[in-house]
């Protein structure tokens, strides 16, 4: 039997950090652009993915505005409440947002060794995949504050209201010379991973360890880019833990992947645990070789 879904995002408590960026929620006429309106909380039940996700109704949008202090820049981003957990904003993606946000004013940050990479990041830039990306804060915010080349990603279905995001900040992403490009992969699916390749230096994912169904799928994912590639490719995490069975993905991640927490928010909202940030990497061979040595 499957897993209900995620329960509701605490949108208006994000500060998670001394200096997050300010991120506001509010209702929009879409009939004009993005000006505020009034103030109004979300539903407080997260549906699944309508199946109308296409009809969208004007009344059903929202937008928060992420005020990213490094680069002195706001970013836009358009929920759909209404249109299931795809299409809304997670608590773990303002924790990403606000890490790279911070990694980009301080000297030394829990990012630093991920993102001041090797020469080569430093020449050509970082190329940054995001999976189950919902509605693209994540990749459009590093791809802003990093100058980074992104692919955001999820199903079919979420890349319209993605790409309207993608959209809504072309002019904030080409003043950073960030680039955002919208593309379908759905975890596990080989044609999709094939497409997509392994030319990325960084994969981030906010929120993405929820459905037990889907673990296999994920670290199908994973293991298709980390595993495979020439370099060492870091994953980046941000999850809340929700229920105990979510052990069953670390523990299986952790067969081949070094799992680190890198970063711990404060709970909030009467949780008992915040936001977490992890690391991924491919175990190193080395060690492999050696415990077959022992054996
Ligand atoms: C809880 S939402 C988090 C969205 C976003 N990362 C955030 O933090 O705001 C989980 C995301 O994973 C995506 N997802 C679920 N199953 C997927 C699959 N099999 N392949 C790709 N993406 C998937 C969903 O569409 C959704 O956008």
């Amino acid at each position: 039997m499957r897993s209900p879904p995620p329960s509701p995002p605490p949108i208006n408590s994000p500060t998670i950090m001394s200096t997050p960026p300010q991120h506001h929620h509010i209702d929009i006429n879409p009939f004009t652009t993005f000006q505020p309106v009034i103030l109004q909380d979300v539903p407080s039940e997260i549906q699944e993915d309508s199946a109308e996700s296409q009809q969208v109704q004007p009344q059903e949008q929202q937008q928060e505005i992420y005020n990213l202090k490094s680069i002195n820049s706001t970013i836009v981003i358009r929920q759909l409440p209404s249109q299931g957990l795809s299409f809304q904003l997670w608590p773990a993606a303002t924790t990403l947002v606000t890490l790279v946000d911070c990694h980009n004013r301080c000297i030394t940050t829990p990012l630093s060794a991920v993102f001041n990479g090797g020469d080569a990041i430093q020449h050509r830039g970082i190329r940054i995949l995001e999976l189950g990306s919902g509605t693209g804060v994540v990749g459009i915010a590093a791809a802003a504050i990093l100058g980074a080349s992104v692919t955001v990603t999820d199903l079919p279905h979420v890349l319209p209201n993605m790409q309207f995001n993608v959209d809504a900040n072309a002019e904030t992403l080409k003043l950073h010379g960030g680039a955002v490009e919208v593309a379908t992969l759905s975890w596990g699916d080989t044609q999709n991973m094939e497409a997509i390749g392994r030319e990325f230096d960084v994969i981030m994912g906010s929120d993405i360890v929820y459905h037990d169904h889907l673990y296999e799928p994920l670290l199908e994912t994973l293991k298709f880019v980390l595993l495979k590639s020439e370099k060492k490719i870091v994953f980046l995490m941000a999850h809340l833990k929700r229920w105990k069975k979510e052990s069953a993905f670390f523990k299986k991640a952790k067969k081949h992947f070094d799992v680190e927490i890198i970063h711990k928010d404060e709970p909030s909202n009467g949780s008992r645990v915040g936001v977490m940030v992890y690391q991924f990497v491919r175990k190193f061979r080395a060690k492999l070789n050696s415990k077959s040595t022992v054996l």
